[in-house]
C-alpha cells in the first residue's frame, strides 16, 4: 500500500502534513471547512489532485457544520464555503472540478431529509478519494507500457501517492514501472523555490525501494546531452482542451530540452485535471506565491530582503511538446481531442 495523505476517520478529515516532509511525519485533523480552505493555501495539503480531494471533504465538512434547518439555507452555507476553497489556489482543476461535482451532488439532492444531504456529500467526496486512487492505477498500468526497459526517467516536482488520494500520476506511472522491473533510475528534480522533488518524491521513492538519484534542477540539460535521459514524465495541474499543459514551474523549460535532446517528454494526468471550457494554455490561470519562498532556502535568507522576486508557481508547456498524455482513459497523443 503506498501512503495516502488526504482520508476520512472517526468523523475527521485527515491530512497528512507536507510541509514538516521528509523529516516530520504529522497527521492534522481537520473538523471545518475553513481550516481546510488554510491547509490547501499553505500547503499542507498539495498536488492537483490531492487538492480537489481535500476540498470535496471541505463541502462534507461545511455540511456538517451548517446548522440550517432548511435546504436552501443549507445550499446557502455550501456555496459559502465552496467560494472559501475556491480561492484557495487558483491553477489546479482538480480543485474547481470537485467543486463543481459536490455542488451537484447538493443540488440532486433538493427534497431529501437534511441529514441524509449531510452524509451523501461525505459519500460523495468519499467516491472522489476512492475514483482518484483507482484512475491513478489505470494510469500506471498504461503508462508503464511506455516505459524501455532499465529506463532512466526524469520527473519534476512531486506527482505521486502524495499529490493524489494515492499511488499517484507521473510517480504512479514509475511505481508501476518499477513493480515490473523496468526501472533503472528515476532523476529527481530538487524544484525549486518549494522542494517538493526533494522533499517528497525522493521520500516516497526511499519509502518504497525505488532506485533513484536527485539533482538540482540545473543538472537536466547536461543529463540529456549526456544520453543519461531515456524519457520525462511530469504531471499536471491544468491541461487545455488542445493539450496545452500547466504544471509545476520549470516543467516547460525540460519539455524544451527534452525536444532538442529528442527525449519523449509524458505527462500523466487524470481527467479531472482537464479543463475543456479553456481552448488553449494562454487562458490557465498561473498563481504567483510569496516572494519568501525564493529569497529564502530552508529558513535561512539567501537574498536582500529588497531584492523584487517573481514567483510563479506554475508554467504552461505547449502541446507540441508533450510526446503523448497519459489518462485513466487511454494514452492521447497530438493532436489531442480529450473525448
Ligand atoms: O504547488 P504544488 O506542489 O501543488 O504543485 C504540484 C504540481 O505541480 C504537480 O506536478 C501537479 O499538481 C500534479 S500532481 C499529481
Amino acid at each position: 500500500m503506498t501512503v495516502s495523505p488526504v482520508w476520512w476517520a472517526h468523523d475527521r478529515l485527515m491530512l497528512l502534513d507536507q510541509r514538516l516532509l521528509p523529516t516530520q511525519e504529522l497527521e492534522r485533523a481537520y473538523t471545518r471547512w475553513e481550516d481546510v480552505a488554510d491547509a490547501i493555501r499553505t500547503l499542507v495539503v498539495r498536488g492537483a489532485p490531492a487538492i480537489g480531494v481535500a476540498a470535496a471533504f471541505g463541502v462534507a465538512l461545511a455540511a456538517r457544520q451548517s446548522p440550517a434547518t432548511t435546504f436552501d439555507a443549507l445550499l446557502a452555507d455550501l456555496e459559502t464555503a465552496m467560494k472559501g476553497l475556491a480561492a484557495t489556489r487558483p491553477t489546479a482543476a482538480n480543485l474547481f472540478w470537485a467543486l463543481e461535482r459536490m455542488k451537484r451532488g447538493a443540488l440532486e439532492s433538493r427534497g431529501v431529509p437534511l441529514d441524509q444531504v449531510r452524509t451523501g456529500l461525505l459519500a460523495e467526496a468519499q467516491a472522489i478519494r476512492d475514483e482518484d486512487i483507482a484512475a491513478n492505477q489505470a494510469m500506471g498500468a498504461l503508462g508503464a507500457a511506455l516505459v524501455p526497459p532499465n529506463a532512466r526517467i526524469l520527473t519534476h516536482c512531486n506527482a505521486g501517492a502524495l499529490a493524489t488520494a494515492g499511488f499517484g500520476t507521473a510517480l504512479g506511472v514509475i511505481r508501476a514501472a518499477h513493480a515490473q522491473g523496468k526501472v533503472g533510475r528515476v532523476w529527481v528534480d530538487e524544484t525549486r523555490p518549494v522542494m517538493q522533488g526533494s522533499r517528497l518524491t525522493a521520500w516516497e521513492c526511499v519509502r518504497e525501494g525505488i532506485p533513484h538519484t536527485l539533482i538540482a534542477d540545473v543538472v537536466a540539460a547536461s543529463l540529456m546531452a549526456r544520453g543519461e535521459v531515456d524519457l520525462i514524465v511530469t504531471g499536471a495541474d491544468r491541461i487545455a482542451a488542445n493539450g496545452d499543459t500547466a504544471n509545476k514551474i520549470g516543467t516547460y523549460s525540460l519539455a524544451v530540452l527534452a525536444r532538442h535532446h529528442r527525449v519523449p517528454f509524458y505527462v500523466a494526468a487524470p481527467f479531472s485535471t482537464i479543463d475543456p471550457a479553456l481552448p488553449s494554455g494562454e487562458h490557465i490561470p498561473i498563481e504567483e506565491r510569496d516572494p519568501a519562498e525564493v529569497r529564502r532556502v530552508g529558513g535561512q535568507q539567501t537574498a536582500p530582503a529588497e531584492s523584487p522576486v517573481f514567483n510563479p508557481a506554475f508554467d504552461v508547456t505547449s502541446a507540441a511538446l508533450i510526446t503523448a498524455i497519459i489518462t485513466e482513459r487511454g494514452v492521447f497523443r497530438p493532436p489531442y481531442h480529450f473525448a
